[in-house]
């Protein structure tokens, strides 16, 4: 049997909401942490099952199953909250107020692409923090039930690839909250503080389309007048670094993207995927959709 404390989940929580952190990095902080993004999700699809009915997922131009599973998903995040707030006990969080912009089936299928992909994200760079063992199990088991999630929306709902590539991205603390937090108005007072810092948001544009070796704008807020700044790409293990032009914010865009990518702005080429230190601004998601034809 797992330890009563486990692992974490999901996506994000909010920069402006949660306490003034960050708070120490421990397996209870790790888990409010999780039970913080478990939340979310199972708000966010609660929510939107409640608002699109059978009829409105057909009027969307999806098959009768489709539906059907997003409530065996529904099912599995509330599970995963359950099993969560029964870990923690008197420390769990509370569920926060949320805004989802899905408008149909269509904007929530591709936001729960999004969700999915920074929840496994998120419990990916947790993991080297957790150090009961058994907390790293129950965790790892709720990281594939995610994995799992994120390639069958991406694949048969969406119609993309079911993969990013040989190695699944690990993000940290921070740049998880970060993507979160633009889903949450306000989580209540009594909420412990999470171990996470606000950094400022990423805008990211390309001025044509996004492609290896083209320009891409970028607008954030440096406060503290922070450079030399890079833009950090993290997919799979791996951290590419370019710099970025800060008389006119913009960067180029590396080789060798595939699927989801998170881009942040970093003050050194040091700055690991899992890690805070160095961080300028929050994350931004792209996508490098690859057809079943190219290598990856
Ligand atoms: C670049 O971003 C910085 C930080 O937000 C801002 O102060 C500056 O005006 C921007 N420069 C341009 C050319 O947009
Ligand atoms: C700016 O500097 C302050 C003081 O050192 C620090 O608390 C804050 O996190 C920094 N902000 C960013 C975006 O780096």
């Amino acid at each position: 049997m797992f330890s009563k404390k486990v692992l974490l989940a999901l996506v994000g929580a909010a920069a402006v909401c949660v306490r003034a952190g960050p708070a120490a990095i421990t397996d209870s902080s790790i888990l409010q942490y999780a039970l913080t993004l478990e939340e979310l999700e199972d708000a966010f699809y609660s929510g939107a099952l409640a608002k699109f009915d059978a009829a409105a997922f057909e009027k969307a131009g999806f098959e009768p199953w489709v539906r059907g599973r997003y409530e065996q998903i529904a099912q599995h995040e509330a599970d995963h909250v359950a099993f969560l707030k029964g870990a923690l006990g008197a420390a769990a969080t509370a569920p926060c107020e949320y805004n989802f912009p899905y408008t149909d089936p269509k904007s929530f299928a591709a936001l729960s692409m999004a969700l999915e992909g920074v929840g496994e994200a998120a419990y990916l760079g947790a993991a080297r923090f957790v150090e009961d063992k058994d907390t790293l199990t129950a965790a790892a088991s709720i990281l594939t039930v995610e994995a799992r999630h994120a390639a069958w929306i991406s694949s048969a709902v969406l119609k993309k690839q079911p993969w990013d590539g040989d190695f699944e991205t690990p993000l940290g603390f921070s740049g998880v909250f970060s993507l979160a937090s633009q889903f949450i108005i306000k989580c209540p007072d009594t909420n412990p503080a999470l171990p996470v810092t606000a950094f400022p948001m990423l805008t990211v544009t390309p001025s044509k389309s996004l492609a290896q070796g083209s320009t891409v704008d970028l607008k954030f807020d440096n406060p503290n007048k922070t450079t030399p700044l890079y833009a950090a790409w993290y997919s799979g293990l791996q951290v590419t670094y370019t710099i970025v032009d800060t008389s006119a914010n913009t960067t180029t865009v590396p080789d060798n993207l595939d699927g989801t990518v998170y881009v942040g702005v970093v003050s050194n080429k040091q700055t690991g995927p899992t890690s805070d230190a160095g961080m300028v601004t929050g994350l931004a998601i792209l996508q490098f959709p690859f057809p079943s034809s190219a290598p990856n």
